[in-house]
C-alpha cells in the first residue's frame, strides 16, 4: 500500500467516468480512488495495479471502502459557471421579453427585495439545496447589491457544503439602474463591494476558501467607467475572481460600442477586468481579435445556451471559440435559463451547436442554411460542463485525477422514479454515459461529494425528495 495511505479517510471503488482532456473519455472499471482526510484525491489504481487486491482489503477490513454496485457509476461534480441566485424565484418568468425590459420589470425588482433576510434565507436555502441535488457540486453567483444578503448566500453555500463563488452586485449608473436598486455612487460600491470580500472571506469555516468571493460589475451599462475602473483596481489589490456579463446580445452589445467606442471585452481589459480569473458570461458577440484578447488574457467564458435562446438573438460560437483555444465553461444563467441543472444546459449547447450548423430557415437552401462544422456534442458538452468549468476558475476540481479534489456525484441508474434501466444495454461506455447526460433525474443522483464529504443526508429529506 502506499505511503500515504494512513491519512487515507475513503476508498470508492467501482465504475468511474471522466473527462479530463477535450476529445477523450476515460473510464475506469472496477477502479479504486483513495481520498485523504482533505477530500483530496491521492491514490487511484486498477485492477491491472500490483498493490489493487491488498489495498482494497485492507480499505474493506478498516471500513473505509465505498463500493458502487454494478448499476451505480460516479462521474466528477457540474460546475455552473453563471446563475443569479436572487432570480430563482423568477424561473421561467416573463421570458417573452426584450432582455432590457426584463431586467426592468421583473428582476430589478425582485432583486431589490434582498434586504429582506427571511426572504433571502428561504430562497437561499432551497436554490442550493436544488442545485445539488442536480448535482451541481460548483457554483458561480450573482448575488444582490446588499451585502449581508450576499453573505447569507455564501454562508448557506458553506453550511450545505457546496463550493461557490460569490459575488455582490455592483451598480451604480444612474441612466440605467433603478433609484431603490442602485449603488449611490462609484465610491459607496466599491467600499461595500471591499467589505464583502473581506466579510465572505472571513466566514466561520471558511478556513480553506471553499467560498470565494468574486468582484462582480452586472455589465457595463448598468456601472459608471468611474466605478469599473475601480473594480479592476480592487479586483488585482484583493487577488480576486471577476465576473460579469458581455456581448450578450444586440441591444447589450450596442449600448457599449455607443458608449465606449468598443467592444465589451476590449472595455474590460482596459478597465483592468479582464485577466486569468475572470469569467464572461455569455460573450456571444465577440469577434475574432475579442477572442484573442480572452486568450491572451487567460480569462473565461460561461456559455449559457438557454439563456441565449430567449435573450441573446444569436447563439453563441462555441466551436469557433474551441478552436482558438479559449477556456469554456457551462451556465444555467438562472433565470434568463429556466433549469437549474447543467445536465440540462449540456443538452442545449448540444442543440444550439446543431442549430447553428444546419441553419434554421427553411427558405433558404441547405449549402447556404448554416454554418459548417459548428456542432459540438454530448462528449464535449460533458467535458465543458466538468474539467472545462473547473480549469475556467483554476479550480483543483473537475476530473478524478490524483491531486484533484474529490467532488463527484454517484449515478444510480435503478431508481424507481427515473429508471434508466433500458439504457443499461447500451453498446459501450460512450453510449451510457450519452443516456446520462440527456436523461437523468435529481433521483438518480444517490450521493454528491464536495472535497471528498457526502452531501446527501443534508439535501434530501427522510423520504428521499428533495
Ligand atoms: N445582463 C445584466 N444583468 C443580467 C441578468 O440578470 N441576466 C442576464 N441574462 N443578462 C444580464
Ligand atoms: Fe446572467
Amino acid at each position: 500500500m502506499p505511503d500515504k495511505n494512513h491519512s487515507i479517510a475513503s476508498w470508492h471503488c467501482g465504475l468511474f467516468m471522466h473527462m479530463p482532456c477535450m476529445g477523450s473519455l476515460d473510464v475506469l472499471e472496477d477502479a479504486l480512488i483513495g481520498v485523504d482526510t482533505h477530500g483530496t484525491i491521492v491514490s487511484v489504481l486498477t485492477p491491472a495495479d500490483a498493490d489493487y487486491r491488498d489495498t482494497r482489503q485492507t480499505a474493506q477490513n478498516s471500513a473505509i471502502l465505498h463500493q458502487m454496485s454494478t448499476r451505480q457509476l460516479m462521474i466528477p461534480g457540474m460546475t455552473d459557471l453563471h446563475i443569479h441566485a436572487p432570480q430563482w424565484p423568477q424561473r421561467g418568468m416573463a421570458l417573452h421579453l426584450p432582455l432590457q425590459d426584463w431586467l426592468q420589470q421583473y428582476t430589478f425588482p425582485l432583486e431589490a427585495r434582498y434586504d429582506d433576510l427571511d426572504f433571502a434565507r428561504r430562497v437561499y436555502t432551497s436554490l442550493v439545496k436544488t442545485l445539488l441535488a442536480n448535482g451541481t457540486t460548483t457554483a458561480m453567483y450573482f448575488a444582490t447589491l446588499h451585502e449581508e444578503a450576499t453573505e447569507l448566500l455564501a454562508s448557506t453555500c458553506l453550511e450545505l457544503g457546496q463550493r461557490a463563488y460569490v459575488g455582490r452586485v455592483a451598480m451604480d449608473d444612474p441612466g440605467q439602474c433603478p433609484d431603490d436598486y442602485r449603488d449611490a455612487d462609484a465610491e459607496a460600491a466599491l467600499a461595500a463591494s471591499e467589505r464583502s470580500i473581506r466579510a465572505i472571506r472571513g466566514l466561520d469555516g471558511n478556513g480553506a476558501a471553499r467560498v470565494k468571493p468574486v468582484v462582480t460589475p452586472r455589465f457595463i451599462p448598468s456601472c459608471t467607467s468611474e466605478l469599473l475602473n475601480g473594480l479592476g483596481e480592487l479586483a488585482t489589490r484583493h487577488q480576486c475572481h471577476v465576473q460579469t456579463h458581455c456581448s450578450e446580445s444586440d441591444w447589450e452589445h450596442g449600448y457599449v460600442q455607443q458608449r465606449l467606442g468598443k467592444n465589451d471585452t476590449q472595455a474590460l481589459a482596459d478597465f483592468g477586468l479582464l485577466g486569468r480569473h475572470t469569467v464572461l458570461a455569455h460573450a456571444n458577440f465577440i469577434s475574432d481579435h475579442d477572442m484573442q484578447l480572452i486568450r491572451e488574457a487567460g480569462s473565461g467564458i460561461a456559455h449559457c445556451p438557454l439563456s441565449n435562446s430567449y435573450f441573446a438573438d444569436s447563439v453563441f460560437p462555441l466551436r469557433r471559440a474551441l478552436e482558438k483555444s479559449l477556456r469554456i465553461g457551462l451556465g444555467t444563467d438562472v433565470a434568463g435559463g429556466h433549469s437549474a441543472s447543467i445536465f440540462n444546459a449540456c443538452q442545449h449547447a448540444v442543440a444550439s451547436s446543431r442549430l447553428l450548423e444546419s441553419g434554421v430557415d427553411t427558405r433558404v437552401p441547405r449549402e447556404q442554411r448554416g454554418q459548417s462544422d459548428a456542432r459540438i456534442d454530448f462528449l464535449e458538452a460533458f467535458h465543458l460542463a466538468t474539467a472545462g468549468g473547473a480549469d475556467v476558475l483554476n479550480s483543483p476540481t473537475g476530473s478524478f485525477e490524483v491531486g484533484r479534489q474529490f467532488d463527484a456525484l454517484l449515478i444510480d441508474l435503478d431508481k424507481p422514479g427515473n429508471p434508466l434501466d433500458e439504457f443499461h444495454h447500451a453498446s459501450n461506455w460512450e453510449n451510457l454515459l450519452g443516456c446520462i447526460v440527456h436523461n437523468v433525474q435529481p433521483c438518480n443522483i444517490e450521493t454528491v461529494w464536495v472535497d471528498g464529504r457526502a452531501l446527501s443526508p443534508l439535501i434530501r429529506t427522510p423520504a428521499g425528495t428533495i
